[in-house]
């Protein structure tokens, strides 16, 4: 069997590139659609996690990044920048790394999980930490990169979400029809218009029948989209969705409304609830901001929005290392036992 050999040459005639680009990929994609049993008996419905933490640098950000940094050198750039909560600029770092590229994150201060400033070093980016958040990143990022040559590999550079499409075209391609329900969290709002812009270009070609409702869910300490406005000091422990102002707003929107879905908020406490029943229950450890589409889940479920016997498919989009301190906070202590099996018995209590 062949290796995956990384979305743009997986889907060469979704995903195109300037003539005689050089593909810059670290096989990203061909994640799990893993079947949740403990998941599907709870809510009633068939449900599948698409495994995003699988991919090379742990978020569905890579799936974007090969078709940025593609772009970016093809075009004869020597340099990148980004605004970011942590995993857009573990990608980019590595992506340009790869193409021999330079890459300047800009992160919020205080705020980035640790794993994912440890790869941003690891691969050799220069790191900028601005005294302000995510969407004052975001402008200072968009305002530098139109002013000096350096380009911008953000989502609002429409070809990252044309590589995040190939998410929900894989989905379709594992079950050989689209789902009935397709739930995500929501941050800067890329890749919920990225899917279904992919599930919407499957359907109008008839790959296959139909597209699923799309459900979105941000935190409720940060859930513009749900207020319908801005929100000044996002704060929720989901680090990576700590956005005030989506860029993709619209997108967003018409997802939803083109669909038939909705946009909901969860509390932090409901999203670690989901965020630890995934790992204890399904084996599968993410990152805080991953368990929102799970909590959504578990939500509409229980609420009546989700109808029983749905196939659904929750996107799981950043590893559990990728924040090591929640994981230790959130988890029973190390317990210290002496050099002998009698000690380990008696505190695992198996006399
Ligand atoms: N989940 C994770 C793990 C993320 O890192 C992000 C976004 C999202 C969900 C939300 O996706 O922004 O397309 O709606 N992270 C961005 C970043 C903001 O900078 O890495 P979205």
């Amino acid at each position: 069997r062949q290796a995956w050999p990384g979305v743009i040459r997986a889907y060469p005639d979704r995903i195109t590139l300037p003539d005689g680009a050089k593909v810059v990929t670290l096989q990203e994609g061909g994640t799990p659609l893993l079947p949740a049993r403990h998941l599907s008996e709870v809510t009633g419905c068939e449900v599948y996690l698409k495994v995003e933490g699988a991919n090379p640098t742990g978020s569905f950000k890579d799936r974007g990044m090969t078709v940025a940094i593609s772009h970016a050198l093809a075009t004869g750039a020597t340099a990148v920048i980004c605004a970011s909560t942590g995993n857009t600029s573990a990608s980019a770092a590595a992506y340009a790394a790869r193409a021999g590229m330079t890459c300047a994150v800009l992160v919020p201060s205080g705020k980035i999980a640790l794993g994912k400033l440890a790869q941003a070093v690891a691969y050799g980016a220069r790191i900028l930490q601005i005294d302000g958040n995510f969407d004052d990143c975001l402008e200072l990022a968009r305002k530098t990169a139109a002013e000096y040559p350096v380009e911008l590999v953000n989502s609002v550079n429409p070809v990252r979400l044309v590589g995040q499409r190939s998410a929900a075209w894989e989905v379709c391609d594992a079950l050989g029809r689209a789902p009935d329900v397709h739930l995500l969290p929501v941050g800067n709002a890329g890749n919920i218009t990225a899917y279904w812009q992919g599930y919407s270009a499957y359907a109008a070609d008839g790959v296959v029948t139909g597209t699923p409702r799309m459900f979105g869910f941000q935190a409720e300490g940060a859930a513009p989209l749900v207020l319908g406005e801005p929100v000044r000091d996002p704060e929720t422990v989901a680090t990576a969705i700590r956005v005030g102002n989506p860029a993709s707003w619209r997108g967003a929107i018409a997802a939803r409304d083109a669909s038939n879905g909705l946009i909901d908020a969860v509390s932090d406490a409901d999203l670690l609830d989901a965020y630890r029943l995934l790992a204890r229950r399904e084996g599968v450890f993410v990152e805080p901001a991953s368990s929102v589409s799970v909590a959504g889940l578990l939500r509409t479920a229980r609420d009546g929005r989700l109808p029983a016997g749905s196939l659904a498919v929750c996107t799981v989009t950043g590893h559990g290392l990728k924040d090591p301190d929640t994981a230790l906070s959130g988890m029973a202590p190390v317990e210290p036992v002496p050099v002998e099996p009698g000690a380990v018995a008696s505190a695992l209590e198996l006399s």
